[in-house]
């Protein structure tokens, strides 16, 4: 790749680039003053819960003799990095910095080289629990049978429990410990020992599952070993979720925030959830916060001697172990800063110069393995990645120094690069300035932003989506901390209230008798009798919320028409049931998918024609109601109380179906005032309810009703329920549902003859779009 031509220019040599643009004197570092250390660590964890491209398991060549980590042959899969003239480090130009390229799915025999990302994409706490069945396996303690994680035997720190250790192979943490032989820990994530810090928040992590385990088992001492475990990993996996949407992202995107992850509006299985690979150098930002020595506080927090170099750090999981545990480490990300990232001071040199020296032959550069990583996945120049982001993509060193505000750094890069079209992706983006309130610049604010959106709105577990947890226990979940995890798992007793943002004890510390804790009680489940009956027979529940549903609209019926009545009979007054009835969705869980929304923005009168299935669509109907809109519906529902008397209210027009001639005056009359109030009419075609999964015959009232009054229909469509209702079965559980507008059916110069037509036409592409959302929602069903 090097030497050849990219958009006319030549692609320099990673490390040279490393050492033109990263490399700093050590003296000029900058801390963050506004970042906590723990803003950075708790990046990577969080990455390691995303991202992780393994490499090729060959550690030669196929056919070969050459071993990728001694030899600087260019060899698949070894793609050594070469050395520049006048490194400051290696003189020996015949040297290489060892790179093994990224594992690749099996193509099948297409060209394109795609790389196998091993984790789940999802920010589901797979860092914690593993991304395969069988390391979740491994790291589950089965002989207590109480839903643990597997602990350490044989250490703890000072009482509390330490990770279990890997296997004892020839590893980098083996060799890190010298003679104490203390091997890596095995954890969700196979990095989870290649940082101290990293290591202690993984032992965080696995000690408040066991913590939660343990407490719902004493809330439901009838939960089996797996119960207790996945409902703790849930409840864990939620925290994650918390901690990184509410504390993280909008410190690291600042003002961008809100704009690349708007309010959670509901799972969308359009979204495409997989991790981009763009992200997965994008989201590398960090190497550039990360300071050059390890740091502890003792229980004062006063600092403990001598501070730890980084260099020396990788892998040296025996300190914790041995050297008093985790809380030194957590007490220095909450009360020590992150180092700054700055146009001058970008990487620091014991990650430039010593990573991994310890272990490895030779000393790698993180800032060069991202650069050769993105050429190892082929990924496009700087600039492609602006034009996807809709930022602007500079020329010369004018445009370009704009973007940078920093007109010799433009310079700099230009030098090497030739054009800015060609700048690897990770260093360029590193290089623009922060976007205001945030640690990342426009770029990578896009490219993170936009994954993050993904993976939640595209996750169907996501903490906030219906049924998931019930309303009690999100209300709980929002209560939530970091600093209340570090206090409810550590001795640790002062902690940060702010805990990516605090950087200086003891301003900004609280004792943790000030941090709110998490009330558990929601998760209590049923006494025994009670969830027997609700168990055993489902037709209960179902009874039970049908009358909840009933008696929730007669009781709200009365509100609404006390509400009415000064104004009298008016179309206005639905208003009021429509807000009423809203609020039912989310107590019976019911997520409300509505597509199409923007055929209903029209200012004209209309006939909005919906296919029926159970009463339950009175509670969807109200999710698309348009102002000014009457439904027409039996007579009976006149005669039901309070209910009717709300409905007559506002406007409902009722017709008695068994008397034909008195029901087409009705809808002449209708016609005259569609246009003459300006009014829009909704009814049901089938003119009765339909349980069966399809759509019976059309009655022709409401297409009559539109060609005398030459306004055009509106087709609705109600996906099935069958997923979540079903009275036949007796079922009503939580559940999705989609609300299909489809495009309006023009009317103008129809006449009578044309009717019976207008209704197939209308009915099939009803039918069709039913039959094609049903399929989603059944299909992707809790
Ligand atoms: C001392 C701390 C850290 C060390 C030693 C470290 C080291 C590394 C190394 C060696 C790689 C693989 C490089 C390659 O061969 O391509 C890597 C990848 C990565 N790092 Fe870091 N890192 C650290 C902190 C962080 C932080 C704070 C973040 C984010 C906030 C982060 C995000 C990533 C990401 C996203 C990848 C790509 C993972 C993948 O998909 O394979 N790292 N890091």
């Amino acid at each position: 790749m090097e030497g050849k031509r990219f958009s006319g220019f030549p692609l320099p040599l990673v490390r040279q680039v490393s050492n033109k643009i990263v490399r700093f004197p050590p003296e000029q570092l900058r801390m963050d003053q506004q970042r906590s250390l723990m803003f950075m660590q708790w990046g990577q964890f969080i990455d390691h819960d995303l991202d992780f491209s393994p490499e090729t398991p060959a550690r030669v060549p196929f056919g070969g003799e050459t071993d990728c980590d001694t030899s600087c042959a260019k060899e698949p899969p070894c793609f050594p990095i070469q050395i520049p003239p006048n490194d400051p480090r290696i003189t020996n130009r015949r040297d290489c910095l060892p790179f093994f390229r990224s594992a690749a799915t099996c193509t099948r025999g297409r060209a394109v080289r795609e790389q196998i990302k091993a984790l789940t994409s999802f920010l589901d706490g797979s860092v914690v629990y593993g991304s395969e069945g069988a390391v979740a396996e491994r790291l589950r303690d089965r002989s207590s049978q109480r839903g643990l994680l597997a602990v350490n035997h044989n250490f703890t720190d000072r009482g509390r429990a330490s990770m279990p250790f890997g296997p004892m192979r020839k590893e980098p943490c083996l060799k890190a410990s010298g003679a104490a032989r203390i091997p890596c820990f095995l954890a969700g994530d196979t990095r989870a020992s290649e940082m101290l810090e990293l290591a202690c928040m993984h032992t965080l992590f696995v000690q408040e599952h066991n913590r939660l385990a343990g407490k719902l088992r004493s809330l439901n001492p009838h939960w089996n070993d797996e119960r207790l475990c996945q409902e703790a990993r849930k409840i864990l996996r939620a925290m994650i979720q918390i901690i990184t949407y509410r504390d993280y992202l909008p410190l690291l995107l600042g003002c961008r925030f809100r704009r690349l992850i708007p309010r959670y509006q509901g799972y969308n299985e359009s979204v495409d959830s997989r991790i981009s690979n763009v992200f997965t150098l994008a989201f590398r930002f960090a190497h550039a916060s990360i300071p050059p020595t390890v740091r502890r506080l003792d229980e004062y927090c006063r600092p403990i001697t001598p501070e730890i170099q980084l260099r020396t750090s990788f892998f040296a999981v025996w300190r914790i172990i041995q050297e008093g545990g985790i809380d030194p480490y957590l007490r220095s990300l909450m009360a020590n800063q992150a180092k700054l990232m700055t146009q001058q001071q970008m990487v620091v040199g014991e990650l430039q110069d010593q990573l991994f020296e310890q272990v490895e032959r030779i000393g790698f550069d993180l800032a060069a393995l991202n650069m050769q990583r993105s050429r190892d996945h082929g990924l496009p120049g700087y600039n492609s990645w602006r034009k996807f982001c809709g930022l602007s993509q500079p020329s010369g060193v004018k445009s370009f120094g704009h973007v940078l505000r920093n007109r010799n750094l433009a310079r700099k890069f230009l030098k090497l690069y030739g054009t800015p079209k060609n700048i690897d992706i990770w260093i360029g983006a590193l290089a623009e300035p922060f976007v205001k309130g945030g640690r990342v610049g426009p770029l990578m604010a896009c490219l993170i932003g936009t994954q993050f959106r993904n993976i939640r709105d595209g996750d169907r577990f996501w903490w906030q989506n219906a049924g998931v947890f019930t309303p009690r226990q999100r209300c709980s979940l929002a209560k939530i901390s970091l600093s209340r995890i570090i206090c409810d798992n550590t001795h640790i007793t002062k902690v940060s209230r702010n805990i990516f943002r605090a950087n200086r004890y003891p301003r900004g510390f609280v004792s943790c008798s000030q941090i709110p804790k998490l009330d558990l009680t929601p998760w209590k489940s049923k006494s025994t009798k009670e969830q027997v009956l609700y168990q055993v027979k489902p037709a209960f529940r179902f009874f039970c919320k049908m009358t909840f549903y009933k008696l929730w609209l007669f009781t709200i019926s009365i509100g609404a028409a006390i509400l009415s009545i000064p104004r009298g009979r008016n179309v206005d007054n639905m208003m009021f049931l429509r807000t009423l009835t809203m609020p039912l969705k989310y107590i019976f869980g019911i997520q409300i998918v509505v597509k199409g929304k923007e055929n209903l923005r029209t200012k004209k009168p209309f006939v909005l024609v919906l296919n029926h299935q159970t009463s339950l669509d009175i509670l969807v109907m109200m999710e698309i109601l348009p102002r000014r809109c009457v439904p027409i519906a039996k007579k009976e529902i006149l005669y039901m109380g309070t209910f009717g008397l709300a409905c007559w209210l506002a406007g409902v027009i009722f017709i008695d179906r068994k008397r034909r001639e008195e029901s087409i005056s009705t809808l002449t009359e209708v016609a005259h005032s569609l246009h003459k109030d300006n009014l829009r009419v909704l009814i049901f075609p089938e003119g009765t309810r339909n349980h069966g999964g399809s759509m019976l015959p059309f009655k022709r009232g409401a297409f009559q009703l539109a060609v005398k009054a030459q306004v055009p229909i509106i087709p609705v469509v109600f996906s099935s329920y069958n997923n979540f209702y079903n009275q036949k079965e007796k079922k009503f559980t939580p559940g999705k549902m989609i609300i299909q507008i489809l495009p309006e059916v023009e009317t103008l110069g129809l006449g009578p003859d044309d009717v019976p037509k207008l209704t197939e036409q209308v009915r099939d592409s009803m039918l069709s779009a039913y039959q094609g959302i049903s399929g989603m929602t059944n299909g992707a069903s809790h």
